[in-house]
Formats: structure tokens, sequence, C-alpha cells
């Protein structure tokens, strides 16, 4: 411990009936408010099934259901070098890939830069193409000397938000997500825009495919394992991906592309549920809706990512506060737990990491990071509010993933996750199986070594190896003379 002097003596030992009662009385409230029941959970992913048809139809839904022009998945037999631009909620990444004669396998050069925070809501969109590019001509400098010198690289840039696609080689921004709010995006192209920042600042780089992180995850994963359908994201924002056929597509009637042509859609499912039918919002959920960017924009993404996890926890504990019958942390100043989005999810999985009976961890926490001294009984709560709000994230987020398997008649599947959610949110993983045989009713396996019937693994590196993997694949249709869906087949060659 850092500034405080000695550790405290540990405190007392306790068990929930020694809690006051009013603090009693608050967690079974807390426990109505963030439990999602086996029955809530399946009558959410049923509405999710027609919410993710509606998304495929030619009147459009609130799931947008964008297809992607990633029309195969490999067969762990594609090789190339490729470059491959992430960004993503947090960091840009650029990588280098190469997927070698060897199946299955690939090697990889990286690096990651900060996205300056500023940058995320900046109001002339030219400084964020221009800080890509600066950041790509570091990259080629590095790696592959003068840029003046370099022959024109091909990128599949990895886009993570919300973009409809005509072609691979396109992505018009439907909306900003994930905090972002960057003047002069939405409803453009924004490849020409980073093409164009490329071209100023003289990077020998073009953008050869536009790729959302879910469609990279689902096709890194499916390169290793062939049991792979669908490719998730549990991080700074959620969503999904998986494979569909042109037939089931009725917005895509009018190109006549054969029935059985397959398509990966990126359903931008953090949209389900936008009309608040279904999800069963608290008034915490509300306010961080009304707060954001974007109102009325990304309902279930809201109860579920990384970047509002941390937000709900706060302000539950600001309202029971304020609350002047409930009043925890009385007589404190909690200036510092009043600033919006101050904690973030890893404050969570830390109070739900604390080893100790006593909570001593999260006691500290508290103590250094916000200036707050806790008792035993708010300790209590606050372990309790954490695992509450984690385990609705992780439940909530198995109704999209039994939406999906439902739809596809998937009864035995590989579903491959990446995200800092559910790599590193303690018992993400074990929450959302639990859920899934809820909803999709497993019976108790005999052996319990045994793998579910849908198992949600953790996936390969989608935006590096998944963005090269579909370069690859696109080249190769365009070389079999299949050119749907590309704008400018002259960059395949
Ligand atoms: C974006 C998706 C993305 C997801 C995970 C959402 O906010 O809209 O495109 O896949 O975050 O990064």
């Amino acid at each position: 411990m850092v500034g405080l002097g000695p550790r405290p003596p540990p405190l007392r030992q306790g068990s929930k009936t020694d809690l006051p009662q009013n603090l009693i009385a608050q967690i079974r409230y807390l426990e109505e408010l963030f439990t999602v029941d086996t029955q809530k959970l399946k009558a959410i992913s049923d509405h999710f099934v027609s919410e993710l048809d509606k998304g495929l139809s030619v009147e459009g839904g609130s799931i947008p259901m964008n297809p992607t022009w990633v029309m195969a998945f490999p067969d762990g037999h594609e090789t190339g070098t490729y470059l491959a631009l992430d960004m993503g909620g947090t960091n840009l990444r650029v990588c280098e890939i190469t997927l070698t004669e060897q199946k299955s396998e690939f090697d990889i050069i990286q690096s990651k830069y900060r996205m300056p925070e500023e940058l995320k809501t900046t109001n002339n969109n030219e400084e964020l193409w221009d800080y890509i590019a600066d950041c790509l001509y570091q990259f080629v400098e590095t790696h592959h000397g003068d840029c003046t010198k370099v022959d024109v690289l091909p990128l599949g840039f990895t886009f993570s938000y919300p973009a409809t696609q005509n072609y691979i080689d396109e992505g018009i921004l439907q909306r900003w997500t994930k905090g972002f709010d960057i003047n002069g995006v939405e409803g453009q192209n924004v490849v020409p825009m980073l093409d164009a920042a490329l071209a100023k600042r003289g990077v020998p780089i073009r953008v050869t495919a536009l790729i959302n992180d879910t469609t990279g995850t689902m096709i890194a994963s499916a390169y290793t394992d062939t049991k792979m359908k669908i490719g998730c994201i549990f991080g700074t924002g959620c969503n999904a991906a998986y494979m569909e056929e042109v037939g089931q597509i009725p917005k895509l009637a009018h190109l006549n592309l054969p029935a059985d042509t397959p398509m990966a859609i990126n359903c931008e499912w953090g949209a389900f549920d936008n009309e608040h039918k279904v999800l069963p919002r608290t008034s915490y959920d509300v306010a961080i809706d009304r707060d954001s960017p974007r109102p009325g924009q990304q309902a279930f993404e809201k109860m579920i990512a990384g970047l509002y996890l941390g937000e709900i926890f706060r302000l539950v504990l600001v309202d029971l506060h304020d609350n002047e019958e409930i009043n925890i942390f009385k007589g404190q100043d909690i200036a510092i737990l009043r600033k919006p989005y101050s904690l973030d999810s890893s404050f969570l999985s830390g109070v739900e990491e604390d080893p100790f009976e006593n909570l001593q961890e999260t006691y500290d926490t508290f103590a250094q990071k916000l200036n707050i001294v806790c008792k035993l009984p708010e300790l209590e709560l606050i372990r309790r509010l954490a695992e509450l709000i984690g385990t609705r994230a992780a439940r909530l987020s198995a109704c999209g993933v039994a939406a999906i398997a439902k739809k596809k008649n998937y009864k035995s599947c590989h579903v491959g996750a990446d995200g800092s959610v559910f790599n590193k949110y303690p018992h993400f993983k074990a929450r959302g199986a639990q859920a899934l045989k809820e909803i999709l009713d497993w019976p108790e396996k005999s052996n319990p070594q045994e793998e579910d019937p849908i198992e949600v693994l953790a996936a390969e590196d989608g935006s590096g190896v998944g963005a090269a993997l579909i370069a690859a694949l696109t080249l190769k249709r365009v070389k079999a003379g299949n050119l749907a869906g590309i704008l400018h087949p002259e960059h395949f060659k």
C-alpha cells in the first residue's frame, strides 16, 4: 500500500447476517434488479432470433446484420504476407502477417499505438486519419525501409464499428459506437478517407478490404478449428458475426447470387432491443444511455460491454450514497466517484477477484483510488454488486450466442471469442456457459470434463490473422472469377 501507512488490522470477519438491515434489504433489491432468470433469458433469446431475421429483411430492423463480402471459411492452406490495421476502441495495432506454407500456421510482427483519448471525439476527422497514417508510416519505415522506395502494400483495415458494405473494400459508417463521436464520418465511406491520408503522408499503402473484428475473429478461429461457426467480441464493445447463406438474406435478393453462396454477416447485435421490448433495463442503464453520445443506440451493448460495466457500478454506488435511507460511505467526500466513466471494467474485475474474506483488496482500492474508506458491510454490498453486474453481462451475452445457434440450427459448434471482458473478467466464460445451458436446455453432463454442445472458446487473433485470411480468401475468389462485392478487383492482383 502506498501512502496510507501500515496496513490496517484485518476487518472483522463477517457474514451477510451481520449486515445492517437496510443494507441487507438493499442487496436483496439489487439482486432483484440485476438478476436475469432462465425464463427471461429464454424470452430474450427468442426475441433475438426474430430480430436477427428482421435485420436480414428488406425493411430491416434494429440489428443491422451487415453483409461483409467474406464469402468462405479458410481451409488452412491460405498463404501470403499481408498488412493489417486494427482500429478498435482503445489501441491502434498494425501487423504484418505471413500465412505460412505449413497448414494453419502464421508468423506475425506487430506494433501497438495508443489511440489518444481526444481523437475519439475530435471535431476534425482528418486528425484521426492523419494520426493513423502516421502510425502506418512509422511501421513501414521500421519494417520495410524508406517509404518512397517501397511498392504499394495492400492493407486489411479492421474497422470495428457498424458499417454498410456494398463491397468488401467499402465501409459506410452507420454510426459511431463505444463512445466515439468524430464529426463528418457517419454516413461516409471511410476507405477513401484513410486512403487520402495515406497518400498525403506518402505511405505506400492502399486499403483493400474493410473488416469487422467479429468477422476477423470468426475467420481466424476457423483457420485452426473447423468447428468454429461464430465469432464474438466481448470487449470495449460487443458483437458477433456468423456465416449465412445468400438465399437467407432477402435484402441481397436483388443481386441474384446463387442461394447457397456463403456470406459472413456482421450482426452488430449491440443494437439489439433499441426499442426496449425485452431487456430488463434498470434506471442506471437508462441513465447511461441518456448521457452517452448516441442515446437510443446500442441498448444491448450498453448492458454488457466493458466500456459500460464500471459505469453501471459507479452509478449504483453514487445512488446508494445519495439516497438518505441507505447513505453508504456516510459523511465521506465521494467527489472522485462522481466523475463519469472513472471506473473501468478492470476495477470491477478487481473487486470480484479479491481473494480475502474481509475484502481487504477492495478496501485498499477504494481508499487509494477513490479516497473512500469502506466499512465491512459496504464492502460486502460492493462485492455483491460487482458479481451481479458481471453476471448479468455474461448471461445476457449468452442470449445472443443462443439466438444465432437457434437461427442456424447449430446443435453443436465452437464459438471463437475475444476481447478484454471475455479474456480478463473473472467467471465471464463460466457464467455465459451456464446461461447457454439454461437457454438451450442441455442435460447435465455425465463427465464434467466433457465439452458443452456449444463451446465459447478463446479465439485466434481476429484483427491480425483474420484480416490477413480475409485478404487471402478475397484474392483467391478474384482469381477464380468471383468478383461479387468487390469495388476494385484490380487491387487484388
Ligand atoms: C461495434 C462493432 C464491434 C464491437 C466490438 C461495437 O461497438 O459496433 O462493430 O464489433 O463493438 O468491438
